[in-house]
């Protein structure tokens, strides 16, 4: 009797486990093209002085620019930066629906499907702005943050079991950096400025610039952190 209850519980962990949501994406229809039309009209006004919505012209929202700003942000961080930030000089000083319009208009710019629901605070904070094949490597010069362990390989810095590079801005749980999982890459550290020798063996969070897409070449280094003794 109480063998089979356990059977029943197992089976309903298995059954929820399976059928947790996604993340969503850019790619599933985050805006409408009518929203993208008004958004279009919008930013004309508002924003056409000093931008283009197209890969070049002044100060473009499209293309390699926006990927190297937004890449593995969401829509709602995309929206917060532009409703807090622009115009340049007179930030939230257009409504919230002409902000949302506009971000719509961004997105279509850049290639991104249009679906049945509008681009809306509460609707677009978890859509996740990712390249088609889902690549989460992240363009040369974007800050980022990676944790591993700390080597010397040579005459050069490195860092071992190193987790792939993520926004350095991203919200993080106090700890978290102590705890989760290491990954398999080796990254070179560049420019270190901070004498590193005491830190060899330990955990250690590293935030620079990266040199090369996905850090490829290493990463120019600006703030390096200990966060456990032992490494992995
Ligand atoms: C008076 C000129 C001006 C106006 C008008 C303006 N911007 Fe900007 N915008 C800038 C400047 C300058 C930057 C670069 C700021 C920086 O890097 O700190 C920028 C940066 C941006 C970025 C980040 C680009 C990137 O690749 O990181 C976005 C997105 C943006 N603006 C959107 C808008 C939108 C949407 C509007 C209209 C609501 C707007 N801007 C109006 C001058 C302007």
């Amino acid at each position: 009797m109480s063998r089979r209850f356990l059977l029943a519980f197992a089976t309903v962990g298995f059954a929820t486990a399976q059928t947790a949501p996604k993340q969503q994406t850019v790619w599933d229809g985050v805006y409408t093209d009518a929203q993208a039309t008004r958004g279009e009209m919008a930013f004309s006004r508002s924003c056409a002085n000093c931008h283009a919505l197209a890969t070049e012209g002044k100060i473009p929202l499209v293309g390699d620019l926006f990927w190297k700003s937004f890449s593995q942000k969401t829509v709602g961080e995309l929206l917060e930066y532009v409703s807090n930030n622009m115009p340049n000089g007179a930030p939230r000083s257009l409504s919230g629906d002409a902000y949302q319009d506009i971000v719509a208009a961004m997105l279509k710019s850049n290639g991104f499907p249009a679906g049945a629901t509008e681009v809306a605070s509460n609707m677009v904070a978890d859509a996740q702005i990712i390249p088609k094949d889902g690549s989460t490597k992240l363009p040369a010069n974007a800050l980022v943050r990676i944790v591993g362990c700390l080597a010397k390989s040579g005459t050069d810095w490195v860092v071992s079991s190193a987790t792939s590079p993520e926004r350095a801005e991203r919200a993080r749980p106090v700890g978290e950096d102590a705890t989760h999982a290491l990954g398999n890459r080796t990254i070179r550290l560049k420019f270190v400025l901070t004498k590193l020798d005491p830190l060899v063996g330990s955990r250690v969070a590293i935030e620079g610039l990266l040199i090369g897409a996905d850090g490829e070449d290493g990463i120019n280094v600006t703030n390096v952190t200990r966060v456990a003794p032992k490494c992995p």
